[in-house]
C-alpha cells in the first residue's frame, strides 16, 4: 500500500458515470413471497392457501410441537446466557443430527456438520464451497425444482445446466433423462439432488433409482449435494436418508444441505445444517475452515434459538420419543391427504404415489389463475400445491375446483 501521509488520496475517475441506489433496476418479486402476501390479502371467508409449503392440521393450523414448546420452557429457565457461540453455532446441535440424517455414517470422522441459519442458509453455504474448490463446476438441477435453487446457483457464480426430471402430464419422473444427463456431465461437475419429498413435484426416486443414480455420480466423479429438508415428511426418518446414505457409501466427496425447519416445525426459527465429507479427515478440516471463513462473512454466526430447541429434543431420551410421535402424527396426516386427493378423480391418483408437502398439478397458468380468482385457491402458478395446507373440511372444495379447471 502507498504512504500517502498527509496527502488526500486521488480519488477522482474519469469516464465513470455516478450511479445511484435510485438507478437500480425494478426487481421480479419472489413468485412464492408474493403468493403469501397475495393469499393473505383476499377477504375470502373461504380461501384456501395451498401456496407456501407449511405443515397444517386438520383444522388448518400450523401448531407448535408440544415437545418444542416443552423445550423452550426448558431453555427459558435455563439459559444463562446469550452470548456468542462462534461461527459454528451449537455444535452438539450438529452433532445430534448426524444419526438422524447420516445412520451408520454417523461417526465418520471425514464428515463434519455446522449449524446454519436454515436448509437454505446450508445450500448457500455448501455451493459457496463448491464454487471455491471449483470455479469451473457446472450445477446438473432436474427441472422443475425449488425456485430458489437457480439464484443461489447464479449467487455463487457457477453454471447451471438444467434436465427435465418429471413428466407432469404423467406425474412420473423422466429418469432415462436424468440418467442421460448425469453421464454426459464432466467430472468435478456437481449433481444438485432431492434427497427426500421433491420440492416441487412430490416424486421422489425410488430405491433402484437411487442406486443407479450413485452409481453414475461416483462413476462419473461427480460431486453430489443433497438438499433434504423433509426428512421424516417421506416414508420415515430412515427410508428418507436412504439416498443421502447410499451416495455417502459410494463418493468420498459430498455436501448435504438439512433442514429441521419442517420436522420440527420452526420455520421462522431457520435451524438447518451443512455437513460436508471429504476423502480424509485432514481435508474434512480445511473444508470445513473454508466453510467458517464463508459463513463469517454471509451471517457471522448462526442464529442460537431454534437449533438450541432441537438440541434439548435431541439429547433428551424422552423429548425425542416424543418428537417421533409428533413427526409421525405430521406424516401421516400428509399422506392421509394424499390418499383423499388420489381418490378423487382418477387424473390425480398419481398424488397417492407421491411424498412429502408438494405435488404438482397439471394446470396451465391460467386455470391456476382462474382458481385464484372463481374459487380463492391459492397455489404457485406452476400448479405446484401444498397437500396438507387443506383442512379436513376443505379437501373435497379443492378436489371439485380442480377437477373443473381441469376439465375446462
Ligand atoms: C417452499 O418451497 O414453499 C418452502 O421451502 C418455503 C420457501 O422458502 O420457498
Amino acid at each position: 500500500m502507498r504512504n500517502l501521509a498527509n496527502r488526500a488520496p486521488m480519488l477522482t475517475r474519469t469516464g465513470t458515470k455516478a450511479r445511484w441506489l435510485a438507478d437500480l433496476p425494478p426487481v421480479a418479486s419472489d413468485s412464492l413471497l408474493a403468493l403469501i402476501a397475495l393469499a393473505e390479502a383476499d377477504p375470502r371467508n373461504d380461501k384456501i392457501d395451498v401456496g407456501v409449503g407449511v405443515f397444517r392440521d386438520a383444522v388448518g393450523n400450523t401448531p407448535i410441537l408440544k415437545v418444542m414448546k416443552e423445550a423452550e420452557r426448558r431453555l427459558l429457565e435455563t439459559q444463562a446466557t446469550k452470548a456468542y457461540l462462534g461461527s459454528a453455532g451449537d455444535k452438539r446441535f450438529a452433532e445430534l443430527l448426524r444419526p438422524i440424517l447420516l445412520g451408520p455414517h454417523a461417526s465418520d470422522e471425514r464428515i463434519a456438520g455446522v449449524q446454519t441459519p436454515g436448509g437454505c442458509g446450508a445450500l448457500r453455504l455448501g455451493f459457496e464451497l463448491a464454487a471455491e474448490a471449483n470455479p469451473n463446476a457446472r450445477v446438473l438441477v432436474g427441472t422443475p425444482t425449488w425456485p430458489n435453487h437457480p439464484p443461489i446457483i447464479r449467487s455463487v457464480r457457477l453454471e447451471q445446466i438444467d434436465y427435465p426430471y418429471y413428466e407432469r402430464g404423467q406425474g412420473i419422473i423422466r429418469f432415462e433423462d436424468m440418467i442421460a444427463a448425469l453421464e454426459g456431465a464432466e467430472p468435478g461437475d456437481i449433481a444438485l439432488l432431492h434427497g427426500c419429498c421433491h420440492n416441487p413435484t412430490g416424486a421422489d426416486l425410488s430405491e433402484d433409482q437411487w442406486r443407479e443414480v450413485v452409481r453414475v455420480v461416483s462413476e462419473r466423479g461427480l460431486l453430489p449435494l443433497i438438499d433434504i429438508a423433509y426428512q421424516g415428511f417421506g416414508r420415515g426418518l430412515d427410508e428418507d436418508a436412504f439416498g443421502v446414505r447410499l451416495m455417502l457409501d459410494a463418493c468420498d466427496e459430498v455436501i448435504i444441505a438439512q433442514s429441521c425447519d419442517k420436522n420440527f416445525s420452526v420455520y421462522r426459527d431457520r435451524v438447518g445444517c451443512l455437513f460436508v465429507k471429504t476423502g480424509s479427515k485432514g481435508a474434512t478440516e480445511t473444508a470445513m475452515a473454508h466453510v467458517f471463513q464463508r459463513a463469517r462473512v454471509m451471517w457471522s454466526m448462526p442464529p442460537d434459538h431454534g437449533a438450541a430447541a432441537v438440541h434439548i429434543i435431541l439429547d433428551d431420551k424422552q423429548l425425542r420419543a416424543e418428537w417421533l410421535i409428533e413427526l409421525a402424527a405430521m406424516r401421516d396426516r400428509i399422506n392421509a391427504v394424499r390418499q383423499r386427493i388420489a381418490g378423487g378423480d382418477p387424473r390425480l391418483a398419481f398424488i397417492g404415489r407421491q411424498y412429502g408437502m408438494f405435488s404438482m398439478l397439471p394446470l396451465s397458468k391460467e386455470q391456476v389463475l382462474k382458481l385464484r380468482e372463481d374459487d380463492a385457491i391459492y397455489m404457485a402458478d406452476s400448479g405446484r400445491f401444498n397437500v396438507v395446507g387443506l383442512g379436513d373440511d376443505q379437501i373435497d372444495r379443492f378436489i371439485a375446483a380442480v377437477v373443473e379447471a381441469m376439465d375446462s
